[in-house]
């Protein structure tokens, strides 16, 4: 089947119909080999992206950075403090921000794509406003928008866990997938459990959601991998015990992720110390060797990284035989790139 992304925005997953992800996926897996063969791929030849971080980042700046040049363009890094901070209506500061609707439509005029990281103290951690401001430039743009991570959706992220899984095991019909919250004792979005229980549903695997009560995810991601569950063969299930999620499990996706009873709306203003307060309580919810041995004996350990080790898994689990977390990393070059050339008109 030809799909047509050109000039598509990718906020999220759920956005993008099951061939529209399969295509991206077929052509990051030829961009990879063509990577690994030094055989050129200049599908983006003069193009260029505008990297507007809100947040730090090691792997999404490097990975679209490098991924635009090896398409023959240019990324170019902004952030709030180099540009006038866009803001939106209403929260706009004399000659120290700028609209939304304006630095989208001059970027516009420029380049060929925005790609935005926003969440956490940027937005005061309003749960959803980063999604919102991302939105507010897709609204506005005349160009493709890509989300980098915001308060919601880590979709790139989502993608490059996807590859990851397909290469180690195949399609995901009648896997085990389990994505569970770890101890950390620092806060950190809800994004990529969020897309990774919306993705590996999306893709019919057998996915169980575990974590502590108090650190749910956001009802509207529940009730959607729940359908997608529904609609593409899989199965989605919620537990609160780790080591039993783990029994049998075919992949294991732990990573620590703070609570939204903690944030905006749900209270006035973000209580961290309620949130760490809360995770304190959870200290053995680390992903361990022993935890490890009650999954399948081919079993894969992913993580997004950064890691926190010692506190969401030992060196011996993420430096061990099961862990692929370097292969994941590395996969967001090749289905960001993909990405870039279906929306940005170099397919
Ligand atoms: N996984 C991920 O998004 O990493 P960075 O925060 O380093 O970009």
């Amino acid at each position: 089947m030809v799909v047509n992304l050109r000039g598509r925005d990718f906020i999220s997953t759920q956005e993008w119909s099951r061939e529209e992800l399969e295509a991206v996926l077929k052509l990051a897996f030829d961009l990879k080999a063509k990577q690994r063969q030094r055989i050129p791929h200049r599908l983006l030849e003069g193009r260029t992206l505008y990297m507007l971080f809100y947040n730090s980042s090691l792997r999404t700046r490097n990975s679209f950075q490098t991924g635009i040049f090896q398409l023959g363009g240019q990324g170019i890094y902004l952030t709030p403090k180099s540009v006038y901070a866009p803001a939106l209506k209403g929260e706009e500061i004399a000659y120290k921000t700028e609209r939304i609707s304006d630095v989208a439509r001059v970027l516009s005029r420029y380049g060929d794509a925005i790609a935005i990281r926003i969440y956490g103290e940027p937005v005061q951690w309003i749960y959803g406003k980063g999604d919102r401001i991302v939105r507010e430039f897709a609204h506005w743009a005349s160009i493709p928008v890509i989300n980098m991570e915001d308060d919601v959706y880590h979709p790139n992220q989502a993608m490059a866990d996807l590859m990851t899984v397909m290469e180690y095991k195949g399609r995901l019909e009648g896997k085990k997938v389990v994505v569970s919250w770890a101890y950390s004792a620092g806060v950190k979005p809800v994004a990529v459990p969020q897309s990774a229980v919306l993705i590996f549903t999306r893709f019919g695997a057998d996915v169980t959601l575990a974590h502590p009560r108090g650190l749910e995810l956001h009802p509207d991601i529940i009730e959607m991998a729940k359908d997608n569950a529904d609609r593409y063969g899989g199965s989605f299930e919620i537990s609160y015990d780790m080591d039993e999620a783990f029994e049998g499990a075919d992949v294991v996706y732990p990573k620590s992720w703070g609570s939204l009873e903690f944030m905006p709306p749900k209270v006035p203003e973000v209580d961290e110390r309620g949130m760490i307060d809360l995770m304190n309580k959870h200290k053995d919810w680390i992903t361990t060797q022993e935890k490890l041995d009650r999954a399948k004996g081919d079993v894969i350990y992913l993580h997004c990284l950064p890691a926190d080790r010692g506190m969401e898994v030992t060196d011996d689990v993420i430096d061990g035989p099961h862990s692929v977390v370097f292969d994941e990393a590395e996969n967001r070059l090749h289905v960001q790139k993909a990405i870039m050339a279906y929306v940005m008109g170099g397919v």
